[in-house]
């Protein structure tokens, strides 16, 4: 099983638990897990890379994108000036966060969920995640699944790497499927 592109990395860190715990039941012992992960680093490096350089605008099109998709799946009444697109690097989870800001208090319909939402002004909401890896954390978290690392691939910088795990013969099953 592959997850590319640090794809495994978009989930929380409780839903990476139920992700492994069901790749764990779906393959039998010495069954490959192939996962690429961008390793930990510096805040300004994480943040120059999620945000817009001036005179771009592909981040804050797709964390605005959000928004345009509740106005018309749900009939949601957000005005997309009244927030400002940002992403921060939490040191606490090494994560990513990419987050809407409101510039103004806001009462937002969204009556396909039957929802009305409350905004108040410098509220932030989080609308997408990236978390970051050192090898023993990863290690550590797909480990625990009962995996073993069989081998790894960095880029020469060590920026971020592909990790093979293999299913270990009698490990216990964490969880359940
Ligand atoms: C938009 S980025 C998202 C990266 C990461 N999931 C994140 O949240 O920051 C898409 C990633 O997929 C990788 N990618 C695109 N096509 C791929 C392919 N065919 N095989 C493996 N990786 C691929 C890119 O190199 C890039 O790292």
């Amino acid at each position: 099983m592959a997850f590319l592109g640090s794809s495994f990395a978009n989930a929380t860190r409780e839903e990476r638990e139920g992700l492994l715990s069901r790749i764990a039941h779906c393959l039998r012992p010495g069954e490959g897990f192939l996962v690429s992960a961008d390793l930990d680093k510096d805040r300004e490096t994480l943040e120059t890379c999620y945000n817009d350089p001036p005179g771009h605008s592909a981040f804050a099109d797709f964390r605005l994108n959000y928004l345009t998709r509740l106005n018309s799946r749900y009939g949601a009444g957000f005005v997309l000036d009244d927030f400002v697109p940002e992403a921060f690097y939490n040191e606490d989870t090494s994560t990513v966060e990419g987050h809407l800001r409101a510039r103004a208090g806001r009462t937002v319909p969204v009556p396909g969920l039957g929802l009305t939402l409350h905004l108040a002004r410098g509220r932030s909401v989080n609308v997408g995640y990236s978390a970051k890896f050192t090898e023993e954390q990863l290690a550590r978290e797909v480990g625990a699944h009962g995996f073993g690392l069989r081998a790894r691939w960095l880029d020469p910088e060590a920026q971020y790497g592909l990790f093979l795990f293999r299913r270990a013969p009698s490990a216990p099953v964490v969880g359940r499927a």
